[in-house]
């Protein structure tokens, strides 16, 4: 008889957290997809902070007005299998909050006490219910502490990287191997470093090491996790 998931475990919070360009985002949108979850990009809305830091001009030394920022923030998350788009008060950004410039502002920007309080509040928020994928950095470990199934992946730099100028160049986006690799290295090292929920894998976590696998097979190793956990 085939085994159907009861209410609660078709609810699951799942937490996939990694350093930079670990393959993290395409892998838990193919899971959300598999499991019919929803997915949750928390890296977006970092980046969605540093482009409304960037189009007022804000200096990220000066917090009053990064608070002022935030209280008329609107970030949205409009929902499709292919790809989530992201509204920045009202508009499309998806594109946007990918340049490499935000890469860097959004690194910075997620080491503001009240921006990570904000943010935090909205991933808790959005995924209350369970029922989904949440991508990031401090899922696992601060987000949701409790999360039903948590991963943490990694990849060596030069995968990331190699890996990151392909997806760039098929965006149409010219991008310099060495350049990429650089960058990696400084937002690893600017995110695991800081004070405030740092990058690190939760004790609970289960790592997984993406430099010899392709897409379908990190999927299937993190399926193949949830499911035997639902089914236990
Ligand atoms: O996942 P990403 O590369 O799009 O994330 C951009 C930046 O946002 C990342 O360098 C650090 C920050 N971030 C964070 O501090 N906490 C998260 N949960 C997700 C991202």
């Amino acid at each position: 008889m085939e085994k159907v998931y009861n209410d609660n475990k078709s609810r699951y919070i799942i937490a996939i957290d990694g350093p930079a360009a670990s393959g993290k985002s395409t892998t838990a949108r193919l899971i959300a997809s598999e499991l019919q979850y929803v997915y949750i990009d928390t890296g977006a809305m970092y980046r969605a902070c540093g482009l409304r830091s960037k189009q007022l001009g804000i200096s990220l030394d000066n917090v009053p007005k990064i608070g002022e920022m935030l209280d008329e923030i609107k970030i949205e998350i409009v929902f499709h299998e292919a790809g989530n788009r992201f509204l920045l008060n009202g508009s499309d950004v998806s594109e946007m909050i990918r340049e490499k410039d935000i890469s860097r502002l959004a690194s910075d920007i997620s080491q503001i006490g009240i921006v990570r309080e904000r943010m935090v509040d909205l991933q808790r928020d959005l995924g209350k219910g369970g029922g989904v994928v949440m991508d990031g950095r401090d899922i696992g470990t601060v987000v949701f502490p409790h999360a039903d199934c948590k991963f943490f992946m990694i990849a060596d730099v030069d995968t990331r990287a190699q890996r990151r100028v392909i997806e760039l160049k098929a965006k149409g986006i010219e991008a310099d191997f060495e350049e990429v690799r650089k960058d990696l290295i400084w937002r690893d090292n600017n995110d695991s470093t800081r004070k405030l929920a740092p990058l690190r894998k939760a004790e609970d976590a289960i790592e997984i090491d993406t430099t010899g696998l392709t897409i379908d097979e990190q999927v299937a190793e993190i399926v193949i996790n949830i499911k035997n956990k639902m089914y236990a």
